[in-house]
């Protein structure tokens, strides 16, 4: 396995995965399991209930060894390979994971169910991964940088003080995204993010993940069930069963499946609902605005973390 050009030439193919196994006891989650993440595309994640979703991001970010394959994350082998790196534990996670401090540094991730320090406020939550990069970085420094993530992520400038406890559940899930982003990552990980959300909080999330997106050059995999994100934000969507991603594309390409779970999920009644409002073509959030409610506060900060 090669290491990864300069990180100015980011790879066209950031994440690639080959013949990925993982199994508990007797229990293969995934037997053989292949998929590619292109650079700038938001990638859908979908499938059942314990399917494998989640166990896939952890082991794309080190957090999972699996038993046979190979995962290269912007051109360094994470798994399998000969180049295998090791390194500390993750943000939000207290297992020894693999991949170096620096590639580390390189992707943002919002786990399932958000896991935001309840016994910090949300400024210095975010300044946990800033802090851990950056020893040096100044106190004031750091807390401007918590603040431009915080207006990035659309909440208000008074959050930044505010406890987890404080917020709403869309609050904590911008929060998390702020927290997500404090090292101008190249990479999102995002599994379920507006789960439990109110559809009018979901679709502004989407929006917000959208227009961070392009705004910011991310490439991002964004597990879900919401059948409405699928088809406002995602470019492609890679459709998990049966030990392996059994689909990959764009949802037209995807409804031409006659896999039974394919057909069950995008043409039962909520499937057909969410193509209703934003018509089959897939990706409707460029041509339709995503679900009409936009977001407040993107924009009015920079890309703040850069030559921290
Ligand atoms: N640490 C673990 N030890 C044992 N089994 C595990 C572990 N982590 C996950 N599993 C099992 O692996 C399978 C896949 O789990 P995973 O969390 O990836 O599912 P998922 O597709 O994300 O599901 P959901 O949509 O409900 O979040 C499940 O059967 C789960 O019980
Ligand atoms: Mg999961």
């Amino acid at each position: 396995m090669t290491q990864s050009p300069p990180s100015e030439t980011p790879p066209e193919v950031p994440i690639i995965i080959a013949g990925l196994v993982n199994a508990f006891g007797p229990h293969k989650v995934h037997d053989g399991l292949s998929l590619t993440v292109r650079r700038g595309e938001i990638l859908g994640v979908v499938g059942g209930s314990g399917t494998g979703k989640s166990v896939l991001m952890r082991s794309i970010i080190g957090l999972q060894h699996p038993q046979a394959g190979q995962i290269t994350v912007l051109g360094h082998g994470m798994a399998g390979g000969d180049d295998e790196e090791q390194a500390q534990p993750q943000i939000g996670e207290g297992a020894g994971a693999i991949g170096g401090a620096d590639l580390r540094s390189r992707w943002g991730v919002l786990f399932q169910g958000g896991a935001l320090f309840s016994t910090l406020t949300v400024a210095e939550n975010i300044e946990v991964p800033l802090k851990e990069f950056y020893p040096a970085l100044s106190p004031a420094l750091a807390r401007e940088i918590a603040g431009l993530k915080v207006a990035l992520s659309g909440l208000p400038p008074e959050t930044c003080d505010k406890y987890p406890s404080e917020l709403s559940g869309g609050m904590k899930k911008r929060a998390a995204l702020a927290r997500a982003l404090a090292l101008d990552p190249e990479l999102l990980f995002l599994d379920e993010p507006t789960a439990g959300l109110d559809p009018i909080a979901a679709a502004a999330f989407d929006h917000l993940i959208r227009e961070l997106t392009d705004t910011l050059g991310l490439t991002v995999f964004l597990i879900t069930h919401d059948l409405d994100t699928l088809h406002a934000i995602c470019d492609r969507v890679a459709v998990l069963a049966d030990g392996g991603v059994i689909a990959i594309g764009t949802i037209p390409e995807l409804l031409a499946s006659d896999h039974p779970w394919i057909q069950t999920y995008f043409n039962g009644p909520r499937g057909r609902a969410a193509m209703d409002n934003y018509g089959a073509s897939g990706h409707g959030a460029r041509e339709h605005g995503a679900r009409e409610h936009g977001v407040s506060g993107f924009g009015a900060s920079g890309h703040g973390a850069s030559g921290a």
